[in-house]
């Protein structure tokens, strides 16, 4: 696609690709993605923001190209590493041998490890400034949105933020500026949901640093521009990044995978137990849970109880989605126990507890466990369990 003009010297020099599907293994991508680089060109020197994608080079070098000599260029920013935005580097910096590299620390050890040589780059702080001769292009890091090495860069005389992956989304379009694609909602609120979310704190930093710049278009590293109502973008990710809305007290979620009935009786006597105890406990079947449904009650609880029968050796299937569905949930510290019923080996349990430590939880108790049908004192010592977890969120 042809270079277009943000700004008077400010171009997107990026790339479409609308045949994407699956970003990272692990998005959707239903309508594509761009790979958005920026050029700014001042009096004096010449910054380019990110590149592309390492597949994309030879596009990504021909759009550049049709601004600027890529030898003309003095440095090239690299908002954060991801090899989404760094992969055309190795090829740009062979054909722009004077270009300066400008990362964060952290970015320098990555800058390293992804071209595997040195570059000498230049380090920037957070508020360190470069004077292009009537733009100045300022840095902001921005660490965990999404990387450690993550930094917005502001070009100051025009108002124009570039902030990284933040506000960007996975949508393609080639009419490129939010008021002129047609509503992607969705991927904007998806792509804050699988990328950001596990960095709310970090996220209500962000906008903490940014709120009082003024800006006439925030340009991120994926899909639209935004140029018109940048607030109401600004809005939405304040409301997604607030803290979870909760009352006084504790809260357990207790989910349950059971295939005769033994392992739901032991989580509804955990669970009764945890309430006698005070805490506020939700009850969740695991054949029916909707696992993007319950991630903002994931993210609101002070525990978790897992609970499945073990079956060839192993837990349940829907215990170990459950889990993995918390890849986007900060779980560390929050309090984590397993337990189930079981025929002769019982591994189930315990391989969920083992999990739930590598995922950061506090697990203060061994997981509980019943051979086969839970007699009465076994239900009673569940009832025990759940007020110990209760006293122990
Ligand atoms: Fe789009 Fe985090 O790279």
């Amino acid at each position: 696609m042809h270079p277009v003009e943000i700004a008077d010297g400010i171009h997107w020099v990026g790339v479409l690709d609308p045949q994407l599907r699956i970003f990272d293994v692990i998005m959707r991508a239903e309508q594509g993605t761009t790979y958005n680089a920026y050029l700014v060109q001042g009096r004096d020197k010449t910054a380019l923001i990110d590149t592309s994608k390492g597949r994309f080079t030879d596009t990504f070098l021909e759009t550049l190209g049709r601004v600027v000599d890529p030898a003309r260029i003095d440095y090239v920013v690299l908002n954060h590493l991801e090899p989404d935005h760094s992969g055309a580097l190795g090829a740009l910096l062979e054909a722009a041998p004077r270009v300066r590299v400008v990362v964060t620390k952290p970015g320098s050890v990555f800058l390293r490890q992804i071209l595997n040589r040195d570059v000498d780059p230049m380090v920037v702080t957070d508020g360190q400034e470069i004077d292009l001769g009537g733009k100045t292009l300022r840095f902001l890091v921005a660490p965990f949105l999404h990387w450690p090495d993550t930094m917005f860069t502001y070009a100051v005389e025009d108002q124009v933020l570039f902030p990284c992956d933040f506000l960007g989304a996975h949508y393609c379009d080639d009419r490129l500026f939010n008021d002129l694609v047609d509503n992607y909602e969705y991927a904007f609120r998806y792509y804050f949901h699988v990328i950001m979310r596990p960095f709310k704190e970090h996220v209500r930093k962000g906008l903490e640093k940014i709120q009082d710049l003024p800006l006439r278009a925030v340009c991120p590293s994926h899909g639209p521009i935004l140029r018109t109502r940048i607030g109401e973008y600004l809005e939405k990710y304040r409301r997604w990044a607030a803290e979870p809305d909760k009352g006084p007290a504790k809260r357990l979620l207790v989910f349950y995978a059971s295939s005769y009935g033994n392992t739901e009786k032991m989580a509804r006597a955990i669970a009764a137990g945890a309430r006698q105890a005070g805490a506020d406990v939700a009850l969740f079947d695991l054949v029916g849970v909707d696992f993007e449904a319950v991630l903002d009650d994931l993210e609101a609880a002070d525990g978790v109880a897992v609970g499945s029968c073990t079956i060839n050796g192993d837990a349940l299937e829907h215990a170990w989605l459950l889990l993995a569905s918390m890849a986007t949930v900060r779980v560390k510290g929050k309090l984590g126990a397993a337990f189930g019923s079981y025929g002769w080996s019982g591994e189930g349990p315990k391989m969920l507890a083992e999990r739930m430590r590598g995922l950061r939880f506090r697990v203060p108790e061994d997981p509980l466990r019943v051979q086969l049908v839970p007699s009465d004192e076994d239900l009673a010592a569940c009832e025990d369990y759940g007020r110990r977890l209760a006293e122990a969120l």
